[in-house]
């Protein structure tokens, strides 16, 4: 009898690409809110500010809806170039609209947007002082191949800044969220012997990922854990918010009226045991900076 194999399923390019330009507006409008937050530490940290005298060339990598890209076109020298790139042609419209206003006088920064994939980017060797990258390293199917790409488009001393998923133990919004469609799942009988995809929290774990980085032609790294708050202030708030992202929709839409309620309802009561506690809902982060040789 053949052994099914049990090792996590990890996206593809393509898939990717098809599941964030489909999530891209939803994206925007739900989680961009809570990812600007750990935007402003990523650019703190980069140490891009306007009225710093060195012109600089920034990269936005997996700039997503452009929450980021805004910032730091928003923060940089006024004869500074960012370059914004996303795997997902979706996303990168939503940055360039939101960034136009930015490109305009009396601003005038220069952008430009790229649609590539952080595992091969169409850049010379040498090009960015800067690497600005939220949340996009821990879904690329080779982050190793990624880091060693970021490496060899820094410049001698350039900075990277990386954030991903922090430890699942302290991230009830990430961990509720698959708890409540598994247990929905089960109940309803729509289990399947499918292997689960990789974990988005495969990162986590902040001295191997500074290990990695290393490995990978940076000679300072240092990386630790920072909370990311959700804006969500109720269970209520919380369930109906979840319930608009495609992957729960998609699910909704095949069960009864009832079977709605009960997920909504079963939501709303993990969600509320964290706010009864009176911890804050939202993730961990683990954040990473880095200085190229
Ligand atoms: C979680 S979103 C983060 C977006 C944005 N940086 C933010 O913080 O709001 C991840 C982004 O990475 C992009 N992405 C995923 N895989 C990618 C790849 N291999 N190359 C480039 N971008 C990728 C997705 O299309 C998506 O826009």
């Amino acid at each position: 009898m053949q052994q099914q194999s049990t090792e996590p399923i990890i996206l593809g390019t393509e898939e990717l690409k098809k599941k964030w330009d489909e999530f891209s507006k939803i994206f925007q409008e739900l989680l961009e809110p809570s990812t600007n937050i750990t935007a402003y530490s990523l650019v703190s940290l980069l140490g891009i500010r306007e009225q710093n005298d060195k012109v600089l060339r920034i990269l936005d990598l997996g700039c997503g809806g452009g929450g980021g890209s805004y910032l730091i076109a928003s923060s940089m020298h006024k004869d500074g170039h960012l370059t914004s790139l996303d795997l997902s042609k979706e996303m990168i419209k939503l940055t360039e609209e939101k960034c136009q206003v930015l490109t305009q006088a009396p601003f005038n920064r220069k952008i430009d947007y790229v649609d590539a994939s952080a595992e091969e980017l169409p850049f010379e060797d040498e090009t960015f002082d800067a690497v600005f990258s939220n949340y996009c390293l821990h879904l690329v199917p080779n982050p190793d191949k990624v880091l060693s790409e970021v490496s060899r488009v820094l410049k001698k001393s350039g900075r990277a800044c990386f954030s991903v998923w922090g430890r699942p133990a302290n991230s009830p919004q990430f961990t509720v969220v698959p708890k409540v469609i598994m247990e929905c799942k089960k109940e309803w009988g729509m289990v399947d012997n499918k292997p689960p995809v990789r974990s988005p929290f495969h990162l986590h774990n902040r001295d191997q990922l500074r290990e990695r980085v290393l490995s990978r032609g940076f000679k300072t790294c240092l990386s630790w854990y920072q909370f990311q708050p959700f804006h969500a202030l109720n269970a209520k708030e919380f369930t109906e918010l979840n319930v608009g992202t495609p992957d729960i929709r998609n699910l909704l839409q095949t069960v009864s009226e009832e079977q709605v309620q009960q997920f909504k309802t079963k939501m709303e009561t993990y969600a509320d045991e964290i706010y009864q506690s009176n911890n804050p809902m939202g993730n961990e982060v683990t954040i990473v900076i880095a200085t190229k040789e």
